[in-house]
């Protein structure tokens, strides 16, 4: 078995594949930069790059594994978790397949590794500022994301580099934390990755540069989709069996995060960010205003928490275009995740990387598919080498912020304007992170949690 891949989809190549793609990259970027920033946290070459995994669940195994897989020395030296056994078990994993991938003679792996002995291994609300200080160069963010803001913040104080995945908030003010140290990070030259992988795939990259380039002339619309059947749910006897005592009200929900506002943003902000980040990356803006509509069909179990299942949002930019955006987690309908442009003279299937122009024939990215989950920390590890500028922040905190408008709009009812939503001072975060306080939403008697009505929830 080889270290984890949270990609499944036509974007997996071999790890053969990774490996000369990224020497292609580092030698190519190698040859093309001259430019070199002074840094708090200097990389250079070959030194080693020692990393801290903050989150340890899917994607934070994943993203450790792949950071690992980088060119050159790369070790992973303090994990932290809110769970003490989930820094323990992701430890145990990723040991293995380090070992089995360097019993296996891949190049690659044998250039990482693993040193997470029980001091730098930490759990708790506060885990995640003593691995920032344990002595690492960069720091990997796959907490749920309302944490992500706090987290973001103690790393750059710390002049750390920082790969975090996506959303980087869950409320305005959370995304204005975010945008104001970046805006600390980029004076200190520190290196800021953000999970939005499409960025790093080569088909969506060359389709949106044509596009950009006017393949179909003036884009009038985009149609964005993240429809599937939902994720997984988290009961408090699960927690129990897990962790081995009945959770308190905030440990229930720290575990069952997906379901709560404050720590997740709702799944338009979760996963359909994805799709709304690659329009925004098309049109080069974000949108002015968002209208449209949601609710719970089928997500009304007692761990539902207080989340939408569907959402259905217009969104308009600044030049009077369009972005139709559909996103569902409902079993047993149809599901799609994808991405589509409609121009002044033609069309354009982005997520399928194909464009139809009016005239001139079809065209369609044939090119390598390599696994955009890997091929971003390739780009990030390789540019800090080379002390390049690397900062995917801004993009990443303006596109969650679309999702969250979107959110507003869906939840209210009523047309957001951007930039009442940016300048919301409805703060979602806890008064206090101790496991044994309240939740910012506490169940009612029968164990339900507000759900927002369209027409009365105040959302700015
Ligand atoms: N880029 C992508 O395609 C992609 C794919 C999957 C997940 N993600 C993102 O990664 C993040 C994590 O998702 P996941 O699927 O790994 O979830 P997960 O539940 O598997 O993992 C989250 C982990 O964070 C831990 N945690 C909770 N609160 C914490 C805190 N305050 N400090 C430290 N750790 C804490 C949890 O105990 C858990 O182990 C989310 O933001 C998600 O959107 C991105």
């Amino acid at each position: 078995m080889s270290l984890p891949k949270n990609s499944k989809t036509k974007e997996n190549p071999s790890r053969r594949e990774f490996v000369k793609t990224s020497a292609l990259v580092v030698s190519s970027a190698a040859l093309a930069s001259g430019a070199s920033l002074a840094r708090a946290a200097h990389i250079s070459g070959d030194d080693e790059i020692k990393i801290a995994l903050v989150g340890c669940g899917g994607r934070g195994t994943g993203a450790a594994a792949q950071a690992l897989r980088t060119e050159g020395k790369v070790k992973l030296w303090a994990m932290a978790d809110a769970f003490l056994p989930k820094v323990t078990n992701t430890l145990q994993r990723l040991e293995r397949d380090l070992e089995e991938d360097q019993a296996a003679e891949q190049p690659n792996a044998l250039t990482a590794a693993i040193d997470v002995p029980p001091e730098r291994q930490f759990a708790g609300f506060d885990a995640y500022q003593k691995a920032i200080d344990s002595g690492v160069d960069l720091v990997i963010f796959a907490a749920p994301p309302g944490f992500r803001p706090l987290q973001f913040e103690a790393a750059i104080a710390a002049d750390k580099h920082v790969f975090m995945e996506k959303p980087l908030a869950v409320d305005a003010p959370g995304v204005r934390r975010v945008l104001a140290a970046n805006e600390e990070a980029k004076k200190k030259g520190l290196a800021v990755g953000v999970g939005l992988q499409r960025h790093h795939q080569q088909g969506y990259i060359d389709t949106i540069k044509r596009l950009k380039d006017g393949a179909i002339g003036e884009i009038l619309m985009t149609k964005v989709y993240w429809n599937g059947a939902g994720v997984w749910v988290r009961t408090r006897a699960d927690f129990a069996s897990a962790y081995g005592h009945k959770p308190t009200e905030m440990e229930y929900q720290v575990n069952n995060w997906y379901y709560f506002n404050w720590l997740c943003g709702d799944h338009i902000n979760e996963q359909h960010i994805h799709n709304l980040d690659v329009s925004n990356w098309l049109k080069d803006a974000y949108p002015v205003t968002a209208s449209g509509m949601g609710g719970r069909q089928v997500r009304k179990g007692k761990d539902h928490g207080q989340i939408f299942d569907h959402h259905f949002v217009e969104f308009t930019y600044a030049d009077g275009s369009t972005m139709m955006s559909q996103c569902r987690h409902i079993p047993g309908c149809a599901s799609k995740v994808d991405e589509y442009a409609i121009g002044t003279a033609g069309k354009s299937h982005i997520g399928d990387y194909e464009i139809s122009p009016e005239t001139g024939g079809n065209w369609k990215y044939e090119g390598k598919r390599v696994d955009p989950y890997q091929q971003e920390h390739h780009d990030m590890f390789a540019a800090i080498r080379r002390g390049d500028k690397y900062n995917e922040a801004d993009n990443g905190a303006r596109s969650t912020m679309t999702s969250i408008l979107g959110r507003m709009a869906t939840y209210s009812g009523k047309i957001v304007a951007w930039d009442e939503a940016i300048n919301s001072q409805i703060d979602l975060s806890p008064a206090k992170y101790d496991f044994a306080a309240d939740s910012p939403v506490m169940p009612n008697a029968k164990g339900k949690y507000p759900v927002p009505v369209p027409g009365k929830s105040k959302v700015v």
